[in-house]
């Protein structure tokens, strides 16, 4: 394999001016730097980033960990923060920590040992080995999605996701204009803020529009498809069942819509539905289903920037960046197809 050394000879210029050429360090004369790349063609170089990075120690490289990479909202979100890391010449290492604490743990543990210089983790519900773990080795990182309190005297990450409580505000708002009285949720797993947002969202947009709290009509979908089909039949079971449903996100849809389907009552005739999440289907159901879509790619490459700045800045106080959701009113709420083009809105 080619060395830079044997670049060097090949062009006629010291081993200093390859280095400057490819790392633009220092201004190069045009036939110079013309040498030295025709030079790297020629012999086929290409650099070793595992001897830079000895020289650097750094490595340009971001490790992710999301669980359900599968899920289309974490799928954009590593589409985001893929795109922007390439942007700045970092490359990713990503693993996937299945929600459970402990392998959380073991693979930000790996990505630390593979040197990743920042990481980018979407906490799971008991993220206190994940904390302990960042925070004992001062890895800098960005959490993404499901945030934590700040603590008074604990370590404070920088932390960026979606506004989740207004948008869920406005899609019961939305329902109660249009009549609803009993508007049922399917909520996720405790231990998410999200899902605590997503409750509180719930509860404002109740409060806005007049009408009571009542706890039966709250189900735990535990964030799963199974979990909420079966929190949609028992919401389905109840002696005055809701007239409308919010599920709390793309997962939970596809299970009330499962429930829905099994226990008969049809959308939006019998029972309304909105939905948290927008996904590439939604639009093809029939009814095509209303819903608050989250900035995911943006959510993704917004955290690969905060990152970039506390490594740059390592003292900066850490900070929390929040990004609006958008309401697509399409027709599962109980509107008419919209005769011109899709209302949306941005929701924060
Ligand atoms: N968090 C936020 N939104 C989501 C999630 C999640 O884990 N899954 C699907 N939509």
């Amino acid at each position: 394999m080619a060395t830079m050394a044997d670049v060097a000879r090949s062009a006629g210029v010291s081993v200093a001016t390859v280095s400057h050429v490819l790392n633009d360090t220092r201004p190069v004369l045009p036939h110079t730097r013309q040498a030295v790349l025709d030079a790297i063609d020629r012999l086929g170089y290409t650099p070793n980033t595992l001897a830079r990075s000895l020289v650097t120690s750094r490595t340009q490289s971001i490790g992710l960990a999301v669980s359900a990479i599968s899920n289309p909202y974490f799928t954009e979100i590593l589409q985001g923060v893929e795109a922007a890391a390439l942007e700045h010449g970092y490359s990713l290492l990503i693993a996937d920590p299945h929600d459970d604490p402990e392998h959380e743990r073991k693979v930000v543990q790996l990505l630390h040992e593979r040197r990743v210089d920042g990481m980018i983790v979407a906490p799971s519900a008991s993220p206190g080995e994940l904390v302990a773990y960042l925070h004992r080795h001062q890895v800098p990182a960005v959490l993404l999605d499901r945030l934590l309190d700040a603590p008074a005297d604990g370590p404070c990450f920088d932390q960026v996701c979606a506004e989740n409580a207004e948008p869920t505000a406005r899609l019961v708002r939305h329902l109660a204009e249009l009549g609803h009285r009993r508007i049922g949720l399917v909520a996720g797993l405790p231990g998410y803020s999200t899902t605590r947002e997503r409750i509180s969202g719930y509860r404002h947009g109740l409060a806005a529009s007049g009408l009571p709290y009542y706890e039966h009509l709250v189900a735990h979908g535990d964030s799963s498809s199974a979990g909420a089909e079966h929190a949609t039949a028992t919401l389905l079971s109840l002696p005055a069942p809701p007239t409308a449903l919010v599920t709390a996100n793309n997962a939970m849809t596809i299970g009330a819509l499962h429930a829905l389907r099994e226990r008969g009552p049809s959308v939006p005739g019998d029972i309304a539905l909105c939905c948290f999440d927008d996904f590439a289907w939604a639009d093809l159901f029939s009814p095509r289903l209303t819903a608050v879509a989250q900035p995911s790619r943006e959510i993704g490459a917004r955290a690969v920037r905060v990152l970039l700045d506390r490594l740059a800045e390592p003292d900066r106080p850490a900070r929390t960046v929040r990004l609006p959701c958008t309401f697509v009113h399409r027709t599962s709420c109980g509107c008419p197809e919209p005769s011109a083009q899709l209302e949306k809105g941005t929701v924060s």
